[in-house]
């Protein structure tokens, strides 16, 4: 006999957008994003918070979905990967990794631009020591680094004199 699963309503800001969701009890974040809402790009890689690929940012900080039950969602300010460009572009940070070749297999891209997007909006202008910290809970197969912290370094730039 299959039981019930005990559902849950939920509402929360997603990438500027009210949304109204049912979840069960006991899923993840990670689940009613990808699976719910159908929003793939935040990624399944370890699912016990080691690798960050599943990273999103709620209420301006960077938090791995895998780990998150979806009712903590509710009410509160949620941003995914889908959220960083706008319609007149990619965002400056995205624009960055293109150009400092910072994607390779891709897997890791979007946690890492979300943190990285947290980072840049809780300190505009981190210093490369800075920038390693705030992606230092995301594992990346392919790039050796160099070129994604170089990216975000390029973009913080950018933001800044955008800012002027
Ligand atoms: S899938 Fe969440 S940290 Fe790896
Ligand atoms: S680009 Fe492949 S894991 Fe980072």
């Amino acid at each position: 006999m299959k039981l019930e699963q005990h559902m849950v309503p939920i509402c929360f800001t997603l990438n500027g957008k009210h949304v109204e969701v049912e979840v069960a009890a006991g899923e993840t974040a990670l689940h009613t994003i990808r699976e719910r809402l159908s929003l793939k790009g935040t990624k399944e890689g370890c699912a016990i918070g080691e690798c960050g690929a599943c990273t999103i940012v709620v209420d301006k900080k960077a938090v791995n979905a895998c780990l998150m039950i979806a009712a903590q969602l509710d009410g509160r300010e949620v941003m995914t990967v889908e959220g960083l460009a706008k319609s007149e572009g990619l965002n400056p940070l995205q624009e960055a990794f293109l150009q400092h070749h910072a994607v390779q297999c891709g897997f890791c891209t979007p946690g890492v631009l979300m943190s990285a997007h947290a980072l840049l909006k809780e300190n505009p202008n981190p210093n490369r020591e800075e920038i390693v910290k705030g992606i230092s809970g995301n594992l990346c197969r392919c790039t050796g680094y160099r070129h994604i912290v170089s990216a975000i370094e390029d973009a913080a730039n950018q933001l800044s004199e955008e800012e002027e």
